[in-house]
């Protein structure tokens, strides 16, 4: 038959290809939600490849047909400039916490006195995840949006970023959902691909994430969705937000068992047991869990299974009477120190670092711990030989914590501070008064070297691509490059002789060398790396000289007038400037084509504009640079001293005068957990 309007064979696909077009998807689907969801996958990855490069061929051909939930439509998409807010129709809570027995069964008492029931009460048991709190909206079956929790009443629409989660169903399977009803879970990292992408990433001279919560904050909240599209974040329901349009069962596990029945992905640990010592009793099957699994928990959350005792139990303002977290201690281990070697940093610091005999703890091996200096190893009492309770929280270094001193076999060693540096047998000295032990080769020292193109090279100095751990150590070892400068006079030629390194590697490396040169003048300051020289000491110094060569000539006396700069700093940057190798470093640098623009005057946007942060004593979960190059990049200031201009100071473990000197001006003070909060919530 003669077609009337050929045109419109174009736009009208045939009732054939409509059907097979949902046919593709409705196959995909079920093999998306058997793989990511039930973690049953039903078909060869081939087969499913087959399935998924039909439907797209058909789109492409027919681009009428390509719709929102379309399973092709997971990609991601071009940047956002922002994310915009979203209010929570009904606020995102938080968990009271329980730390012991004790708790749980005062937390039983209360639950039986408001109900007016001696009764056992009947508790849905959860594992806590530590990842980040999502929430979506589905009206009619389908996901119209993702946000963030943020402060519980306000989150940001993360929408395009969570359409990439495979596990998150962009439609409601089945059917008997409300025609509106908002999911909530725990998106996370799955903890096998952490390790990887974090080892590939470091292999790659790349950023690493401190931890997979990190990791899946970020991801999260990636303006360009086709980055959070490449990594493999998945998710748990736990509870449900608003609901209209339909009814729920009347139980917590009820409904968390509906919701998987609609496609959505519930933790299959989920138990109801009856009273506290089921509680108690899964608890500890969880904690002998823990480490096989392959997402972080930090604790267990119980609630009272029945809706209609919820709703009787009501809340306070942040977190609802009727559950609870019961959580996980801090980790520790117990092992023996086999030895004890001397790590030499960038300013030559020796530091004594605890060989230890590989001990399992929280699932992860500990072979290494910290010891800070020797005033630590005199204050623990430790000997080589000694049995050691070790502690490891997040994926900070583990700590030695304490000796088991009638562990203490007769065959010890004491632990001496080496009369000459590991690295170049240089002497080292401890200055009176000091706690800190020195190599005093300077850059005659090949870990000193190292350590100090590391830092030339680091995020907050030359930020350059690609110039991992490993590839210091073989341009040094090599004898390739011995100071910064002679990163910039590689050749194509050497890079490609050294081994691993593909032409397409070496050519990105160079590119990236080059990219590093055009810099600012108080990114090139802080890069020198002198000591007690950090980024705001260096931006304060950039400010006040406006160029290197009045720095080099400045003397002490003058250094003191810079802010933040005292007389230890002064005679740290002015002793620096008057060994001539330094010089040379800095002119060399210069005649490579090393620059910088004129000295930016902050970041203007970013979610903290306008707010001067303070961070003082020791943060555990990320370093400081980490810490501020964060603050910096959401917009904020970050100054080294306390004044009525301060918004926060960040106070650390054992923090000390400025801390004091905070609490006499009223400046407000931030935990490190409030910090880390904060800069999640802004997504740095
Ligand atoms: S219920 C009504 N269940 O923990 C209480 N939360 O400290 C709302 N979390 O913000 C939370 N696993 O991000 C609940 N099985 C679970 C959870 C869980 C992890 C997180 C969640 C929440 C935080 C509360």
């Amino acid at each position: 038959m003669a077609e009337k309007n050929p045109d419109k064979k174009k736009t009208t696909p045939a009732k054939n290809v409509v059907q097979l077009v949902a046919s593709l998807r409705q196959q995909i689907n079920h093999h998306n939600h058997r793989y990511h969801t039930l973690d049953q996958p039903g078909v060869s990855d081939a087969e499913f490849d087959r399935l998924f490069r039909d439907l797209k061929a058909l789109e492409q051909e027919h681009p009428d047909l390509v719709s929102d939930d379309s399973p092709t439509q997971r990609v991601g998409s071009v940047p956002l400039p922002a994310f915009s807010q979203v209010q929570h129709e009904l606020p995102m809570l938080s968990l009271d916490n329980a730390f012991g027995e004790d708790d749980m069964w005062d937390f039983d008492r209360r639950i039986k006195t408001r109900l007016e029931l001696p009764a056992d009460i009947g508790y849905d048991c959860e594992p806590k995840i530590d990842g980040v709190a999502v929430s979506l909206l589905y009206e009619n079956g389908s996901l119209i949006r993702g946000a963030t929790r943020g402060d519980g009443a306000t989150g940001e629409d993360i929408t395009r970023n969570v359409r990439t989660i495979e596990s998150i169903p962009l439609s409601l399977m089945g059917k008997g959902y409300p025609s509106r009803i908002e999911v909530r879970g725990e998106v996370y990292f799955p903890l096998s691909s952490f390790d990887r992408m974090n080892l590939a990433a470091e292999k790659a001279g790349q950023k690493v994430f401190a931890n997979p919560r990190n990791a899946s904050a970020g991801t999260l909240r990636q303006l360009d969705s086709r980055e959070t599209a490449r990594r493999p974040l998945t998710m748990f329901a736990y509870s449900v937000g608003i609901v209209e349009g339909g009814e729920l069962p009347e139980t917590q596990s009820g409904i968390l068992a509906a919701l998987a029945s609609w496609g959505i992905r519930v933790n299959p640990l989920i138990e109801t047991v009856v009273g506290v010592d089921g509680c108690i009793e899964y608890y500890r099957k969880l904690v002998a869990l823990r480490s096989s699994l392959d997402y972080e928990i930090d604790g267990v959350v119980f609630k009272v299974d029945g809706i209609a005792e919820q709703r009787k139990l009501g809340m306070l303002t942040r977190t609802p009477r009727w559950a609870i977290a019961h959580k996980f201690p801090a980790e520790e281990g117990i092992t023996v120190l086999e030895d004890v070697e001397f790590q030499v940093g960038r300013t030559g610091a020796v530091t004594p670092v605890a060989r230890l005999k590989p001990v399992q703890v929280g699932g992860v091996t500990i072979s290494n711990a910290t010891l800070h200096n020797m005033d630590e190893v005199a204050r623990l009492g430790l000997v080589i030989g000694d049995t050691v309770v070790i502690q490891r929280a997040g994926d900070v270094i583990p700590k030695v914590i304490s000796v088991l001193r009638d562990k203490r076999p007769k065959q010890i060693r004491q632990i001496i501070l080496p009369a000459q540096c590991p690295a170049c047998g240089s002497e080292v000295l401890q200055s009176e008064g000091e706690v800190i032990a020195r190599c005093t080769g300077g850059l005659r020292c090949s870990a000193q070297r190292k350590e100090r193109i590391r830092h030339f090279a680091s995020r907050l100095a030359f930020d350059i691509e690609g110039l991992g751990d490993k590839l210091v150590n073989q341009l040094v070892d090599e004898g390739l490059i011995s100071s910064p400068a002679d990163l910039f006079q590689l050749t194509l030629e050497q890079l490609v002789n050294l081994e691993r390194m593909a032409p397409k590697s070496a050519n990105n490396f160079l590119e990236a060398l080059e990219k590093s040169k055009t810099t600012t003048l108080s990114r090139f300051i802080y890069a020198l790396g002198i000591q007690e020289v950090g980024e705001s000491t260096a931006r304060n110094l950039a400010q006040f000289y406006h160029g290197i060569a009045p720095l080099q000539q400045a003397d002490e006396d003058s250094l003191q007038e810079v802010p933040d700069v005292g007389p230890i700093v002064a005679k740290n940057i002015a002793h620096f400037f008057h060994q001539e190798i330094n010089h040379q470093v800095i002119d060399s640098l210069l005649e490579s084509g090393v620059c910088w623009v004129e000295q930016e005057s902050s970041v203007v946007s970013g979610a903290l504009v306008g707010e001067t942060y303070v961070l003082t004593g020791t943060l555990t979960s990320l370093t400081r640079n980490d810490a501020k190059a964060r603050l910096i990049s959401l917009g904020a200031k970050v100054s080294g001293s306390v004044s009525v201009k301060t918004s926060y100071v960040v106070a650390g473990d054992a923090a000390g005068s400025k801390l004091t000197k905070a609490q006499e001006l009223g400046v407000a003070i931030l935990s490190e957990a409030d910090l880390l909060r904060r800069l999640e919530v802004h997504g740095a």
